[in-house]
């Protein structure tokens, strides 16, 4: 493995400097250049080297298994980050031969000529969901979240031995899109075919090779797609330059590179110019390139334009980038929002980004009360139970639509930035109400539900076994992917799930794709609040307390009633008011019939 035996790129100048030291000029500066040279031709140089024996996740009943020690960092939570970050390995496309340190044993190989039909090489880079749509608006989103996360908890990656495969993850996907980023106001948004009518499912060796890639550029802009690609280069600069936010936060996961920083940031200023000023003006993605169509398409792109400027501003410490990101919070009535946080809708991690700008005195601008205010009206409404959402008779954070499909991530995304937050909050009373509301998200997603139920695949015997993944499934068979195998193929390991319904059951389907599917963005909110465990908790996940077979027990009979399947919406499911009214009609038809009875036994009896 060349990256385990040869030194990281920043490395090579400190080398050079040492050679230089101990010998003459002349003797190092031949070396070094061949180094250097050497460096250029090799991509992998500058990539930490991965532990060898590498992280593989243990087998699901180890998380049955309560610590035995009780110090920080706590291995169950090491293994739980390390398991999360795992999938992300799974969901690879492109080339997995040896040199890209493949630890995914029944992963291939596939689609390497992505991007041949526009004449470039797209192939790498990760698939959404559980099938091969690889989608830059959603992969941005999750990138931007995981740096971001990284900023913030770096030191959970670095006690958990993760941070070499943080920056393997990363990288996967950053030069993926540094590809798709081919000239400045150019940005490939989608490889794959997208209609629904023709959906492949099966291995990743026999993937249709009908892969259309479809680009935005001055003639066709996207704006969200192009800021949020922009956000996410941003965050990930911040991170690789070891930019961290003072005060209240971790040191960030040691995977300093500054050349590394400085690419990334070269690609964040592009593709905000071309979000911002393209003389083809501002519009969202999907009217450009319809078929992003109903999975990948936009709600709007004032949030992206916000927090693209703002993670610009904090990556580049401009306060020219903060000003238009305070210019567009105002004109995009950003303000009073109750949205939720995810891949399309960034308002939430708006007011919390300002407030930690504002906190860490770092001279851009910007008001730590004010924007306090404002991330307090919002996390207050939420766990006073005021924001439009709701909490399941179990206890899970739901908002109506937006949960509908893959409950887990909005309330987990509320928990991740509830955590955030909760360290900056202006009163130690608020500072626990968050901190306690966030914790009682987390509970559920690790098993604390009333199924039972740790939503991340393989990390106790009560994981959901059936996730909606063509390539973990072993199937071939469209037509019947529930019983085709049996049995899953592979144990997708750290793949958090869609999640259950709204009453809290849970379906483990595999055809039910709102339950059971995984996409990047579930996992990211997730590895953040993992790695702040790694830091600061030394409890067990809470799945480790779970009996064996419990969610055998109490598993719903039936089908579930949502987008995939809909054979339980008949029958059982009355509305309230259809049950008042039945009970209404019970009664009077009841209070007759004794009436009747009454009449007629009197008649009876005065006939005596
Ligand atoms: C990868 O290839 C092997 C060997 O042909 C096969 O058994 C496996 O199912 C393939 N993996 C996927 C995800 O299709
Ligand atoms: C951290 O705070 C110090 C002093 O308060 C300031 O000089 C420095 O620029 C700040 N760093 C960041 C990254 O905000």
């Amino acid at each position: 493995m060349i990256d385990v035996i040869l030194p990281k790129m920043g490395n090579l100048n400190e080398l050079c400097l040492l050679l230089n030291a101990t010998t003459t000029p002349l003797q190092c500066t031949l070396p070094c250049t061949m180094l250097f040279l050497f460096s250029l031709i090799l991509p992998v140089l500058s990539q930490i080297a991965l532990p060898n024996p590498p992280f593989l996740p243990p087998n699901a009943s180890s998380g049955a298994q309560t610590s035995s020690t009780s110090g920080i960092p706590n291995p169950q939570w090491n293994t739980l980050l390390g398991n999360l970050i795992y999938f992300y390995d799974a969901q690879r496309s492109g080339n997995l031969s040896a040199t890209a340190n493949n630890r995914v044993p029944w992963r291939n190989s596939s689609a390497l000529d992505d991007g041949k039909d526009a004449g470039l090489d797209l192939s790498g880079g990760y698939y959404d969901a559980g099938d091969y749509i690889k989608a830059t608006f959603p992969l941005s989103f999750t990138l931007m979240s995981i740096c971001w996360g990284a900023i913030d908890y770096g030191q959970g990656y670095d006690l958990s031995n993760q941070t070499a495969y943080l920056d393997s993850m990363l990288r996967w996907g950053l030069d993926w899109m540094i590809k798709a980023h081919p000239s400045p106001s150019t940005l490939y948004v989608l490889v794959g075919n997208t209609d629904v009518d023709n959906a492949y499912w099966g291995g990743d060796q026999n993937i249709p090779t009908h892969r259309p890639s479809y680009s935005i550029d001055d003639t066709k802009p996207g704006t969200e797609a192009a800021a949020g690609a922009s956000a996410a280069f941003s965050a990930c600069s911040a991170l690789y330059s070891n930019r961290g936010f003072n005060g209240s936060y971790s040191t960030p996961a040691s995977l300093h590179d500054d050349t590394y920083a400085q690419t990334l940031l070269t690609h964040a200023q592009q593709l905000y110019t071309f979000a911002a000023n393209s003389t083809g003006g501002q519009k969202t993605y999907q009217s450009s390139v319809p078929a992003v169509g109903d999975a990948y398409g936009s709600s709007g792109f004032g949030d992206e334009l916000t927090i693209a400027a703002l993670f610009l501003a904090w990556a580049n410490s401009s306060s020219t980038y903060y000003q238009q990101a305070e210019q567009y919070f105002q004109q995009y009535k950003l303000t009073k929002q109750d949205d939720v946080f995810n891949w399309d809708s960034k308002t939430p991690g708006i007011y919390v980004l300002f407030a930690q700008i504002a906190q860490s005195s770092s001279g851009l601008g910007g008001d730590l009360s004010t924007w306090q205010a404002e991330c307090e009206r919002y996390f207050d409404a939420i766990v006073n139970n005021d924001s439009g959402a709701f909490l399941t008779t179990d206890g899970l954070l739901y908002y109506n639509g937006d949960s509908d499909e893959a409950s887990l991530n909005p309330a987990l995304n509320a928990a991740m930035l509830l955590s955030r937050y909760a360290q900056i909050a202006s009163t130690a009373d608020k500072k626990a109400s968050y901190t306690k509301f966030a914790q009682s998200q987390l509970d559920y997603v690790l098993g604390k539900n009333s199924m039972s139920v740790p939503y991340v695949v393989g990390s106790n015997p009560n994981s959901p076994s059936n996730p909606h993944s063509a390539m973990a499934s072993g199937g071939d068979d469209v037509g019947n992917i529930n019983t085709s195998p049996p049995q899953e193929a592979y144990v997708l390991y750290g793949a958090v799930v869609g999640g259950p319904d709204k009453h809290g059951r849970f379906f483990d389907i595999r055809s039910d794709w709102p339950e059971t599917e995984v996409a990047l963005d579930y996992n990211a909110p997730l590895l953040t609040l993992a790695a702040m465990h790694v830091m600061n908790d030394t409890n067990d996940p809470f799945f480790t307390s779970l009996r064996a077979g419990a969610y055998d027990k109490v598993k719903p009979s039936g089908q579930p009633c949502d987008a995939a399947i809909s054979d339980g919406c008949s029958g059982h499911k009355l509305s309230k008011a259809a049950i008042i009214a039945l009970a209404v009609v019970l009664t009077v038809v009841g209070l007759l019939i004794l009436g009747l009875l009454a009449w007629y036994l009197r008649i009876r009896l005065t006939r005596k």
